[in-house]
This record gives structure tokens, sequence and C-alpha cells, in this order.
């Protein structure tokens, strides 16, 4: 019988720590981690159509005790579940991807750094365990690129994710309302906001503002932060072609997934690439409103790569089951990123673990109430949908 904590008690779900972060943080920083495109009906999607997937149990077989162990890359991770890349998490919680990146590596998952994390490379090499993979949004600069391609081998990391979702800028209403920038453009209300959410100004302030720890190196010499921003935006590369990406695969020597594939077509070019694996994701409904969900996706992508290459799955994961629900639809792996960043910013240190422990211990039951001893007899249990005649 597990036993129930106090975190527990005031966070049973993954829903009351949104509740929880929601109260601590500032609003700007809230509505940076939670906005998605246009009018959010992607962000949605993700969520209603994970809701709608269905699976049968089957109760009346021998006594499950589940194994969530999956191995993925040479390594048996803890359960078929990471940590997603996220930007600037430093303004969810000071240090916030120093507190996932440990909360990962205590559970035995893997976690993935964003090259616009307020953490180094080498900082999270240092204070993980071997898990942490790398995200890269490619530098319009070849010689940066190669760089932090270098640095990130250098440090150890062995998995790069290839983000190409991003072609270019996107209006987001509402960090251009909030005047979002790193640091934060400092106006009265925003002064106001942060009077208002104490625990995490103080935070902040034994910290420091967060900065984009990867990128700080490449800046010209005296770069004022408002220039930084403006230099970041500028060598951001945006579309990225099957040259590139082809340049990336010669470049790089460990594993290599391309993140952001929804289409069957997309998903064929990476066969032809000869990377390691694609990670279907609409970016947390982040990049175009009308895209589709990886729920929707994971079946035709599946379809093209074959069942040997890696699917790694991510969007609108809010419980335990949610996990189960995307392994079910075809998925080798899925990553996690509002679920845990919630646990971060309502608990702070011990928030990322909370997160964690709440998804494990919901995908345990999961599958001892499908009743399925391992991930991989998931599909097996996926209730098709009737379709309309
Ligand atoms: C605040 C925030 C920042 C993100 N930053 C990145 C990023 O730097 N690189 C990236 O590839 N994806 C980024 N993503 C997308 C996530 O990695 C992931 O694909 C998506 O959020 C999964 O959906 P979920 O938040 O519903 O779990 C970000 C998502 C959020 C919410």
């Amino acid at each position: 019988m597990n036993l129930i904590t106090d975190l527990d008690r005031k966070y049973p779900s993954i829903a009351d720590l949104e509740a929880g972060v929601r109260a601590r943080i500032p609003r700007f920083a809230f509505e940076y981690m939670m906005r998605g495109h246009g009018r959010y009906d992607c962000r949605e999607r993700n969520i209603d159509a994970l809701r709608r997937v269905d699976l049968t149990p089957e109760y009346v077989i021998e006594k499950v005790i589940p194994k969530l162990e999956t191995p993925l890359f040479g390594r048996t991770w803890s359960a078929p579940f990471g940590v997603a890349p996220v930007g600037l998490s430093g303004l969810i919680w000071p240090r916030g991807p120093e507190i996932a990146a440990r909360a990962a590596t205590r559970a035995g998952l893997p976690f993935v750094l964003s090259t616009y994390a307020t953490a180094s490379i080498e900082r999270i090499a240092a204070a993980t365990d071997g898990n942490a993979w790398f995200q890269l949004y490619t530098p319009n600069v070849p010689e940066m690129r190669r760089d932090l391609l270098k640095r990130a081998r250098t440090a150890g990391y062995e998995v790069l994710l290839v983000t190409v979702d991003v072609p270019g800028h996107t209006r987001h209403r509402v960090d251009m309302r909030n005047g979002l920038s790193v640091p934060p453009r400092f106006n009265l209300l925003t002064v106001i906001d942060m009077l208002s959410r104490p625990a995490w100004s103080f935070a902040m302030l034994r910290s420091g503002m967060p900065t984009f720890e990867n990128l700080t190196p490449y800046l010209p010499p005296g770069t004022s932060f408002a220039e930084g921003a403006q230099f970041f935006r500028d060598i951001s590369l945006g579309h990225i072609s099957m040259d590139t990406l082809r340049e990336i695969r010669d470049q790089w020597p460990g594993k290599m997934l391309v993140k952001g594939i929804l289409a069957g077509a997309d998903a064929r070019r990476c066969v032809e690439l000869g990377v390691e694996g694609v990670v279907v994701s609409n970016h947390g409904g982040r990049q175009l409103d009308a895209a589709v969900s990886a729920v929707e996706a994971i079946p035709e992508v599946r379809a093209e790569i074959g069942p040997d290459m890696v699917l790694i799955a991510d969007g609108g994961v809010r419980c335990g089951l949610d996990v189960a629900r995307m392994i079910a639809l075809g998925a080798d792996f899925v990553l996690c990123a509002r679920a845990v960043y919630f646990g971060v910013g309502a608990i702070g240190s011990r928030g990322g673990d909370h997160a964690i422990h709440i998804l494990l211990e919901e995908l345990e039951e999961a599958m001892r109430q499908i009743g399925v001893t391992t991930p991989a007899e998931l599909p097996g249990r996926l209730r098709p949908r009737a379709t309309a005649s």
C-alpha cells in the first residue's frame, strides 16, 4: 500500500498542480507556459483527443504486477516517459530546468534540455546522470550550430532532438501584451503582477533573473539583455531543410530524432535521412492552431516509419493514463512538458518529483486496471472508435 504524503493530500493530481501554479507565479509567466497558438484550439484538441482514446480492460486473467521499465537507446528507463524540452522554464520557477532535470534523474527518466533553456548544456550535464537529451533549435550560423553540437557531445549527451516545427516567428498575443522578454520588461503592471506573487519574486531575487545560458557564449561582448534577445531572434534559422538535417545527421554521432512530425510524408523524409526516430508533436498547440493532435497523427506516422523506428509522442498528457493511451496508439515513448512544469511552479524544488510521482503512480494503476504487465501490451487493448457510417 502506498503512503499518502502531505504533497499527495495537497496536490493529488496534475490538475491540482495546475491550479497551484496559477496561484503561485506571476500572470505573465503562467500565460507564457499555458498559451497555445491563436485561440488555443490545438492545445485543447490535444487534451480532448486523448480523452477519447478508449481501452478495453481484461480482469479474469493472472494477477498483474505492472512493470513500467522501458528500454530505449541503450538504457532501461523506469517508465516509458520523460520530460519534454521547455524554453525559458526559469521563468516558471527560478532554476526550473535544474529542478525538472534533477527530478527526472532521481526517477530514472530522460530529461530533454531546450536550446532556449535558462540552464546551460554543461550545467545540466553536471546535474544529471547521462539521462539528459539535447533539443536543438538550429542557428543560422553554421559555426554556432557545430559548436552547440560539440558542446553537447563533449558534455556526454547521447540523444539529439532537432525541432522542425518553428519555421518562423509566430504572433503570441499574451506575450506581446505582457511585454514578455528575457529578462521581463518591467512596467507598473508587471511589477504589481510580481508583487502579488511574493514566493516567486523572492526566489527570483535570490537566484537572479534567468538568461538564455546556452547561447550567452555567442553574444558579442557588452551586449545588453535587450540586444541579446534581438540577437537570438536574428540567429534563428527557422525553416529546417532536408540539407540542413543531413548536415546535422553527419555532425551528430549519437542518436538523432526529428521533433514536430505530424504528416506521413514528413515521416517518410525522416526515414530517408536515416535518423533513429521521430517525435510526433504539435509543440503543445503553440505553433499552429489547426494542427492535428499527436493522437490523430500517430497511426499515419507509424504506418510510414514501420514498427522498428522509434516513435515518441507528446501533447496534452495530463495524467498517467494519458501516457498509456499514447502507447496504446503506437508510441514507444512519451514526453510531458506542462504536466511536469506545473509541479515545478506550484511547489518549487521538489515539484518536479511530485509531478513525476503522480504520473508514475497513475500509469502503474492504469496498467493494473487494464490488465497488462508491460507497456508493450497496451496496443492490444486499444478499442477502435466506431466510425459514423
Ligand atoms: C512553455 C513551453 C516552452 C516550450 N519550449 C520548447 C522548446 O524550447 N523546444 C521544443 O522543441 N519544444 C518546446 N515546447 C514544446 C514541448 O516540448 C512539447 O512538445 C509540448 O509542450 C507537449 O505538450 P504538453 O505541454 O501538453 O505536454 C515548449 C512547450 C511549452 C509549454
